[in-house]
């Protein structure tokens, strides 16, 4: 323990010279997003779906089978889960902080899918790490979505903290990308990675005017966050974790305006764990009569925070030379594990990679004796 402190001191020192004593750790990292290293690693403003959205939740391209053709007569068709895009809807900025673990490719993935149905989408996909990951990349860019992917590491004097800061530098690194690339009409929303969005979201979310804010499922003892709402208006929160905000909402229930947020130059998230959708929503200088309630003022839920359940990544062993593996598909199956942060590999410690043949376990040189 001694070590570690030691050796983050070493490194704290570097990067922070003023990091000496453990007060020195509650200090609040600077507000203004000035300055703040803004690392793009990959870019494209190309939308490369084939109209995805447009005509696929209308068509069923696989011809049914006699029966489920009979059956469809009488089925109504299915509403449209969105209304065909004309491509000039203002453009959805969609922040989504991510962090290298075993799940992270999953994730977006599953993410991705979502979004490849979402048309006038800007997907900002910002990694909690120092250099940026070509693995990562290469699972953004096949969904064909215009995206922007950043490398936006939490400093570390948070990184040590018991209730670290998450998402914060992410989220703090597309609002500095927003800014400098003058993004001025638009909306932003802040759509984490382990959330499921229902399409509905996305057309709703669109025409905010300022800030809009809907319920999110599965958020606290209450498993729902959501605005309070009368006569079409919001006038207070239900949220089980009330902590003197005086927006107690979550990250994925609100969205807001770029022209409204471009009224406040001084917008900011503070790396403050809790806090950070409170504080953000006042640094813009939010008030209650400028919140649009959404979802059919708040009845609907169309986000929710499903979460993943995370496990430690298991190390694999395999004492055999591995190149061997590249005669079979294994040694392809688990370079790419490996190269997601899924699995390791170890010649000499974790479980021991067997194969099964007709039943029996085998080792993997069985395949090479
Ligand atoms: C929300 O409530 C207001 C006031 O009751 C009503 O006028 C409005 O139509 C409602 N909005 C929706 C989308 O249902």
């Amino acid at each position: 323990m001694v070590a570690l402190l030691f050796f983050i001191g070493c490194f704290g020192f570097i990067l922070y010279p003023t990091l000496y004593s453990a007060e020195d750790y509650e200090k609040e990292y600077p507000l203004q997003l000035d300055n703040e290293v803004l690392r793009i690693c990959n870019e494209s403003n190309i939308d490369y779906r084939k109209s995805l959205y447009a005509s696929a939740l209308y068509d069923i391209t696989d011809e049914p089978s006699t029966t489920q053709r009979n059956h469809q007569q009488h089925q109504p068709q299915p509403a449209p889960q969105q209304p065909p895009s004309n491509g000039t809807e203002p453009m959805i900025y969609f922040v989504t902080p991510t962090y290298p673990r075993r799940e992270q490719i999953a994730e977006i993935i599953r993410l991705g899918q979502t979004l490849m149905h979402v048309p006038r989408l800007h997907w900002i996909v910002a990694d909690d790490t120092d250099s940026c990951s070509d693995t990562l990349n290469k699972h953004i860019r096949k969904f064909g979505i215009p995206y922007t992917q950043l490398a936006s590491p939490m400093p570390e004097l948070y990184r040590v903290r018991k209730n670290a800061p998450r998402g914060v530098a992410n989220r703090r690194a597309a609002l500095n990308w927003i800014r400098q690339n003058q993004k001025k009409t638009g909306v932003l929303y802040f759509g984490d990675d382990d959330n499921t969005f229902d399409l509905k979201l996305f057309s709703e979310i669109r025409t905010t005017r300022k800030v809009s804010m809907f319920p999110v499922g599965l958020i606290g003892d209450y498993a729902i966050s959501s605005p309070i709402v009368r006569n079409g208006r919001v006038e207070g929160f239900f949220d089980s974790w009330p902590a003197k905000r005086k927006w107690p909402v979550d990250m994925a229930g609100f969205a807001v305006s770029l022209e409204y947020l471009a009224l406040s130059p001084n917008a900011t998230m503070p790396f403050k764990a809790g806090y950070e959708e409170d504080e953000f929503l006042k640094s813009i200088g939010l008030k209650m009569g400028d919140i649009e309630p959404k979802a059919r003022n708040c009845t609907e839920i169309l986000v929710w925070h499903t979460q993943t359940k995370s496990s430690k990544s298991p190390t694999v062993r395999i004492s055999m030379d591995r190149q061997k593996l590249d005669k079979l598909n294994l040694g392809a199956l688990l370079r790419q594990l490996e190269s997601m942060g899924v699995n390791h590999i170890s010649d000499s410690a974790g479980t021991t990679a067997q194969a099964i043949v007709n039943g029996s376990v085998k080792p993997l040189s069985f395949w090479f004796s």
